[in-house]
């Protein structure tokens, strides 16, 4: 089973400029969305579990339930937590199988984030377990101080103090639909990203919060009784900029979610005669495959980049 941490991953998408996507699944039918659109394209994957999911997908069963699903999939793909708020919770996924954890200590001191961090990379490297840490602050929209973008010095004081395999960073993307204010041009500081090139030549950075938040998907989510208002998001040209310097790994959650809520609004809206589930979770599925599909091919260019006769089991 090419179940893999996500170091080398990243290390080979730094070195060829492109990135992996890591998305964030709630259900099987969006992991196996996920799979199956890496798979076509020929591309790694990383399947993403906020604390809330994997309590939701039943924690001492992922690993099981995700292998049994993946039985088929050929390409590299990890299981990974995403914003973990405690060594606790890193401990327990490592301890559950997850391949890759993101210890987020950005709430803490530069210090405290330093301790933290130093201590879930001794047990998961210990392990054979990839972390991910966080500098600066991805829930800014408020903040005109510019206090929250990563300072490419700490960063590489970070990374060689804790032993972190990647950092995600803050220069401009964010969490949720509304990226940037109404009426704000959408930008990304890749000055940040190039001036911690120069000091961390080929380490991988993480792009959290780089849904683009399309037009299109939120008409649907509005049209069949969504109310999403000032939605905003990463315009992709920014992400292949960002992509080109030093990101590595992009997060999407927004994006996938709306693609598969959007969809499966629309088929309970429409299909009115039958009430078997896969009639409306299946176009939920395929939307959110089509989603992923689409990033790896357009955006991330990740896609052939897993030889198609080399055997990863
Ligand atoms: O950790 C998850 C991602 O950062 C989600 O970002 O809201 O832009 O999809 P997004
Ligand atoms: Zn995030």
């Amino acid at each position: 089973m090419p179940l893999v941490n996500t170091i080398e991953m990243l290390k080979e998408a730094n070195r060829h400029h492109y990135a992996v996507g890591c998305f964030n699944v709630d259900s099987l039918a969006m992991v196996q969305a996920v799979l199956c659109a890496a798979e076509a394209s020929r591309s790694p994957v990383i399947l993403s579990f906020s604390a809330g999911s994997r309590e939701f997908m039943h924690p001492g069963n992922l690993k099981a339930l995700i292998e049994t699903v993946a039985q088929d999939i050929t390409i590299p793909y990890a299981i990974h937590l995403d914003h973990g708020k405690s060594f606790e919770i890193c401990r327990a996924c490592i301890d559950e199988g997850f391949t890759s954890v993101m210890i987020d200590g950005s709430a803490h001191s530069f210090e405290e984030n330093v301790a933290i961090t130093k201590d879930v990379c001794a047990y998961a490297h210990a392990r054979g377990v990839a972390v991910e840490g966080e500098l600066g602050g991805l829930d800014a929209i408020d903040k005109n101080d510019g206090s929250h973008f990563t300072n490419p010095e700490q960063a590489k004081e970070f990374v060689l103090r804790t032993g972190v395999d990647s950092l995600a960073v803050s220069a401009g993307t964010g969490h949720g639909t509304q990226k940037f204010r109404p009426g704000e041009i959408p930008s990304l500081r890749l000055d940040i990203l190039k001036a911690i090139k120069e000091l961390l030549p080929d380490f991988p950075l993480v792009f959290h919060g780089s849904s683009s938040v399309p037009n299109d998907l939120v008409a649907q989510f509005n049209r069949y009784g969504g109310q999403l208002q000032g939605a905003v998001g990463i315009p992709e040209e920014l992400l292949k900029e960002a992509i080109a310097i030093n990101v590595s790994k992009i997060n999407i959650g927004t994006d996938f979610r709306l693609a598969y809520v959007g969809a499966l609004r629309k088929s309970l809206a429409e299909i009115v005669d039958r009430y078997e589930p896969r009639h409306f979770l299946a176009p939920a599925r395929t939307a959110a495959q089509k989603l992923v599909s689409d990033k790896i091919n357009r955006v991330f260019m990740s896609a052939n980049r897993v030889e198609t006769n080399k055997s990863n089991h």
